[in-house]
């Protein structure tokens, strides 16, 4: 059963722990305030105060939500998600331009594409990969910090005319304490000062020992500007998907991650979501943060309207009582009364928090690292 502290209690019903403390004495049961009490107690005592009785808690989200792990032989390989870093101006914004131009679905379509957070390449074998066009590191460790562990393999652009920069390594830090493969593009190499060898060395000093050095990471010259190394960029992140045996079970109610959130003029609420296990479908209900909802729609990062999105597939849903943040997980649930119990009890845990603690920041965790 359910115990809570008296503390944690009167903090949920906004009441002060002294009055829980009284009514407790009163009720026969010296407590204190950090001591737990049973959730009959707990729900004798919200009684007592006047307040509505929600059972939601995080083991009934539990059962609204199949939290349950996939056998081994659901699982099916599905494509990388890579995520592209580095310092600014070093060439993350071109080089996955040029990236997009190797898409031969795209290519074929030659529509004009429209920006989201992420997409996915399809290439000449039929294999894909998904990559995030988050603003840099910062959305990938505020990710990190909410569990959200979404990438795979990063992708570390340097400028070869520029170095190793500030960015350059703390996106080597991050990467590390992820615990996710990286590969080195070094970039603009059709530069007169290029020098691609200086960040090959500069690079053993931030233990990134690539593979002319006598390491095992990966680097490739690139040019975004001139199109020069890409596939050779492309075949070492297929190398890297390869050796890590990506897989996810595709036959299962659909999970998935925010990577970013707005509220879109005409069309409300929306959230670029990628999806990690089974599939997302018009029409199912889901919990999305704090808040929930049932897909109006999903749109592809063509632009396209589709049916469903697998393991690995970026996409914009719609249909989403509110925003929710960058990190937030998408789970689709039975029904929609058990989608807004759940998204309720997180909105109600969102305001304590905000009330009780003030969440220090990462940037501020972070400058005060430095
Ligand atoms: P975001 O932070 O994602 O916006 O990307 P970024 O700031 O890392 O770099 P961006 O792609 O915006 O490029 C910065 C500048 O470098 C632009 O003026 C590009 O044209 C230039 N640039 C990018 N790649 C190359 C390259 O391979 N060669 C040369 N010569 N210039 C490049
Ligand atoms: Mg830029």
């Amino acid at each position: 059963p359910e115990a809570i502290t008296v503390q944690e209690l009167a903090n949920r019903m906004a009441e002060k722990g002294a009055d829980l403390v009284k009514a407790l004495f009163k009720m026969g049961m010296p407590v204190t305030m950090t001591q737990t009490i049973d959730q009959d107690t707990a729900e004798l005592l919200v009684t007592e105060f006047g307040h509505n009785i929600s059972r939601v808690s995080e083991s009934d989200i539990d059962l609204a939500i199949d939290v349950s792990e996939d056998a081994p032989d659901s699982l099916r390989p599905r494509p990388p998600v890579v995520t592209i870093m580095g310092h600014v101006d070093h060439g993350k914004t071109s080089l996955l331009d040029a990236l997009r131009g190797t898409d031969v679905v795209r290519g074929e379509a030659g529509g004009i594409t429209q920006h989201i957070g992420a997409y996915q390449v399809t290439l000449k074998d039929k294999s894909r990969i998904t990559f995030l066009d988050t603003p840099g590191h910062e959305a990938f460790t505020q990710m990190r910090a909410r569990g959200a562990n979404v990438t795979d393999i990063v992708v570390l652009v340097v400028a070869a005319d520029d170095g190793l920069m500030p960015q350059t390594i703390e996106a080597i830090h991050h990467t590390k304490a992820a615990g996710v493969p990286m590969i080195v593009a070094i970039n603009k190499v059709d530069k007169y000062e290029a020098n691609p060898q200086r960040v090959r060395e500069r690079l053993l000093e931030h233990e990134v020992v690539v593979e002319e050095m006598g390491g095992d990471v990966q680097n490739v010259e690139v040019s975004a500007l001139k199109k020069t190394g890409l596939d050779d960029l492309i075949e070492k992140i297929q190398l890297q998907a390869e050796l890590l045996e990506l897989s996810a079970n595709p036959d299962r109610p659909g999970e998935g991650t925010v990577i970013e959130a707005k509220l879109d003029k005409g069309r409300g609420p929306v959230a670029t979501v990628l999806v990690n296990r089974g599939t997302l479908r018009v029409g199912d209900v889901f919990v999305i943060g704090a808040e929930s909802g049932k897909v109006r729609a999903l749109v592809d990062d063509k632009g396209r309207q589709i049916k469903e999105a697998g393991p690995a597939m970026p996409v914009e849903v719609l249909g989403i009582s509110g925003v929710p943040s960058a990190g937030d997980p998408i789970q689709v649930v039975e029904n929609e009364a058990r989608a807004r119990e759940v998204a309720e009890y997180r909105q109600s845990v969102l305001t304590q928090k905000r009330t009780t603690t003030a969440p220090a920041s990462l940037e501020s965790m972070f400058s005060a690292l430095r």
